[in-house]
């Protein structure tokens, strides 16, 4: 046995016996409850999820009774957590060990993860946390904290780096107890030695943490491949009729969930000039001609925002719209959902994305005329 594994395995198990990370799944040997909190927090941070997790343990105390709930109500109580794919697979999983196992839970590894919405991660998660199996927990935290540990400056996303991860973090558990060291492991990587900024003044693994020791621990770990940022393109239309504008709440099939926003335009191409996007806005919010109340009269520069997996471009329109204008050419259908409000309430009392409060901080496009 490497010395240096075990160093690891000792000082891990260390700092999560002395750190403090209450979670009410911890310690449960229920494989029921197990698999429940592993469902919901894939792809859901624990504070989001620990709510959802007591609610669903308080309606559906057992598999049986998760089993039998109506479909209606289980999409309620998992509303707000998205991906539904996850809330189909777990009744349909919950009614497949209640119905066709006797309501025994599956105690295998390979059973287990034959569950549907189980993959190895929930699978290793769920066998070693009810049955002491020793199987590594494997993510994007393990993934970390082992190539930062071991000073490894390869990429970790290949399919032979998956191989030998896998190798190492199964080297490195703890088969006496497997489920402590994965919990250890996820909270360490959560919290501990985290992406940006990870706590290495305080880590007892610094003394023989390679990155450390490399002075690389921000660059590792290394991908080949940059995750290619989708860029899109959005057009603003910002109306301005007598100190009012049209504004619509983002809805959540998307970014921005909630925050308010001019109406829009998305092109899939960015516009050529200025004059590609007068006419986009006005083929697009007047589809059968613009009335003569009806001005374009400013057209911003680019804003661009950098999101995690996205570019966004945006340009903002003003028309002004004079007095007479007959609003009723608004109810169209590219301006359904949208309200008139004061200007002085977008910039002053609603949620906007950033990138639109570039643009209403830098410009009074009213009255810059071109
Ligand atoms: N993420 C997935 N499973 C987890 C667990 N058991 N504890 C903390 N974070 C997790
Ligand atoms: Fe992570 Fe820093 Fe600890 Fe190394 S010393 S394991 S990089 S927190």
């Amino acid at each position: 046995m490497e010395e240096q594994y075990l160093f690891f395995r000792k000082n891990l198990l260390a700092w999560a016996a002395q750190s403090q990370r209450p979670m009410p799944w911890k310690g449960e040997r229920d494989p029921y409850k197990i698999w429940l909190s592993e469902i919901i927090l894939q792809q859901t941070r624990v504070e989001q999820g620990m709510p959802y997790y007591e609610r669903f343990v308080a309606h559906y105390p057992t598999v049986q009774a998760l089993a039998e709930a109506p479909e209606d109500q289980l999409f309620k109580l998992w509303e707000g957590l998205g991906y539904y794919s996850r809330a189909r697979n777990l009744h349909a999983t919950a009614k497949y060990i209640a119905f066709e196992c006797g309501g025994k839970f599956p105690e295998t590894w390979e059973s287990i993860r034959a569950l549907k919405g189980v993959g190895d991660y929930t699978a290793a998660a769920i066998a070693s946390f009810a049955y002491d199996l020793p199987y590594a927990v494997l993510d994007g935290n393990v993934y970390r904290v082992l190539a930062r540990f071991f000073g490894i400056e390869t990429p970790t996303d290949t399919p032979a780096a998956k191989k030998a991860f896998t190798q190492l973090a199964q080297a490195v558990l703890d088969p006496t107890q497997p489920g402590v060291f994965n919990q250890a492991m996820m909270d360490f990587g959560a919290t501990h030695c985290t992406p940006q900024q990870p706590q290495c003044a305080t880590c007892p693994l610094q003394t023989q943490c390679g990155a450390f020791r490399l002075d690389k621990v921000a660059s590792i770990p290394l991908r080949a491949k940059k995750a290619a940022k989708k860029e899109r393109f959005f057009l603003y239309a910002v109306f301005d009729f007598q100190g009012q504008t049209l504004v619509r709440k983002r809805g959540s099939k998307d970014i921005w969930k909630g925050l308010y926003e001019f109406p829009m335009l998305e092109l899939s191409t960015a516009p050529e000039d200025q004059q590609a996007i007068r006419d986009a806005i006005l083929k697009h919010f007047f589809p059968s001609g613009a009335p003569k109340t009806v001005e374009i009269r400013h057209i911003s520069t680019v804003y661009r925002q950098t999101l995690t997996h996205q570019l966004v471009s945006a340009w903002f329109s003003t028309l002004y719209l004079s007095p007479a204008t007959d609003l009723s050419v608004f109810d169209t259908a590219s301006l359904q959902d949208t309200q008139w409000v004061a200007r002085q309430a977008v910039e002053e009392s609603l949620a906007v994305p950033r990138v639109v409060a570039w643009y209403l901080a830098e410009k009074s496009p009213a009255l810059t005329l071109f």
